[in-house]
């Protein structure tokens, strides 16, 4: 678990031959997909605009106002997937999609209105235009039957006309792509947008002409936003150097074996779990009192401990192992900093990893200096991982200045700002 300098460096080729492979459309395990979004805002975005973000457990649809780039008016509205629709056939979830649109135009007395619409679609896509794009495989806590392969954007639109909505899918983006419009919103320099939340991946502005796949002319193009799709990095087993047994018993529990075997090493819907199996090896190793119970543990215990290592307390990781081992277990202040230790090990995995990606990104775009926009849960609250990604990140682009900056809200208003920039273009090109 405790990666030197000479293994991220390994990492670091992989990753750079696996996006060269991806980018020529060569066998790779990075999808390095073309979104088709040519260019960021520039501060002339205008109008009213639906956007949804599905990604995680909660659905939101947002009504945002954009005047001269600004965002003057926000509405939200938040709507729990159950497992049954987050497991069950894919029909029924964009049917209870178009369901909550509804809901939200009729509470907000907008029905006789005419919307277009950013549609936030988290998860690995091959996009055909800035506005359509098929599923290629769910990750994280999705897996309805029946979607791969089908156009998600289509297939939201006819469920919104089978409701006679007047609304329009004008954009179909990744939350990435969405964090990276928001980002350069906020400052020009941004070229990176990078989620680490319960999954995690990053797009960055790509040289067009480095791009293989494109279904239209891009000839006016002179960059264009790559989704790298990270998380799936090592699918095609050229990280197995990596691999722990902690790493093969996270991915044997997982929903989605054998698949996304990146997004387990740092995403935040993992790192709690890769915690209980250390210590349950070290249970069994008898160096720890009893092995946690299985899924108890979670990020947010993760970083609870690192909080706690940082302040040199124990009483609130001991609560806490004592909830997640039982209540007749006896633990010492040596057994939480045990813990404490383990959650930092992991913790300077994930933040070693990400950081490998994102400098990987900085030698590629060898710009001047560039913005890095980052969002999601696991950047948000974890106490540390921000400060040991700018450490990392500097060790290993030492000569390509950038700054992490928290992006807020990329699903939300980088949808809308997509969706303004697709409505610029085409008036550009009618
Ligand atoms: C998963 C999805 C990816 C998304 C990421 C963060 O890795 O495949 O599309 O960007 O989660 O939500």
């Amino acid at each position: 678990m405790v990666l030197c300098g000479a293994t991220l460096r390994r990492v670091a080729d992989v990753f750079e031959h696996e996006i060269e492979a991806g980018l020529q459309e060569r066998p790779s395990s990075l999808q390095m997909e073309n979104t088709y979004v040519p260019e960021l805002p520039d501060g002339t975005e205008e109008g009213s605009f639906l956007a949804l973000d599905l990604g995680g457990t909660n659905f939101r649809v947002l009504f945002l106002e954009l005047r001269s780039g600004q965002l003057v008016q926000e509405k939200v509205k938040q709507y729990h997937i159950s497992d049954a629709l987050r497991l069950g056939p894919g029909d029924d979830l964009f049917n209870f999609l178009a369901d909550c649109v509804q809901d939200f135009i009729c509470a907000e007395g907008m029905e006789n209105d005419t919307f277009s619409l950013g549609f936030t679609f988290s998860f690995p896509m091959k996009q055909h235009s800035i506005s359509s794009g098929e599923l290629i495989t769910w990750t994280k806590s999705f897996k309805c039957g029946g979607l791969e392969g089908v156009d998600v954007a289509a297939l939201l639109q006819q469920c919104l006309r089978a409701r006679n909505l007047d609304v329009t899918v004008r954009v179909l983006l990744n939350d990435t792509t969405g964090t990276l419009v928001a980002g350069a919103h906020a400052d020009p320099a941004v070229g990176i947008g990078v989620i680490l939340g319960t999954g995690s991946n990053g797009c960055y502005m790509e040289r067009a002409e480095r791009v293989q796949h494109w279904e239209r002319p891009h000839q006016t193009v002179h960059d264009v936003c790559v989704d790298v799709e990270w998380g799936a990095f090592g699918d095609n087993g050229c990280l197995n150097f990596l691999r722990t047994e902690f790493d093969d018993e996270v991915d044997a529990r997982s929903l989605l074996v054998a698949s996304f075997t990146f997004e387990k090493y740092i995403g935040g819907k993992y790192l709690g779990e890769i915690l209980t199996s250390v210590l349950s090896a070290l249970a069994r190793d008898k160096l720890f009192p009893a092995a946690p119970r299985p899924s108890f543990l979670q990020t947010a215990h993760v970083s609870l401990f690192e909080e706690e290592n940082c302040a040199g307390e124990v009483s609130r990781t001991l609560a806490a192992l004592h909830d997640a081992c039982g209540a007749d277990v006896t633990l010492s202040s040596a057994d939480a900093l045990v813990a404490q230790h383990v959650a930092h090990v992991i913790s300077n995995r994930a933040a070693q990893l990400v950081s490998v990606c994102i400098s990987t990104l900085l030698r590629r775009m060898d710009r001047p200096y560039v913005g890095v926009a980052v969002d999601g849960s696991v950047y948000k609250h974890h106490p540390r991982i921000a400060h040991l990604m700018d450490k990392y990140i500097t060790l290993l682009a030492p000569d390509h200045p950038f700054s992490l900056r928290g992006a807020e809200d990329g699903s939300g208003k980088g949808s809308a700002l997509t969706a303004a920039i697709a409505a610029r273009i085409a008036v550009r090109e009618s």
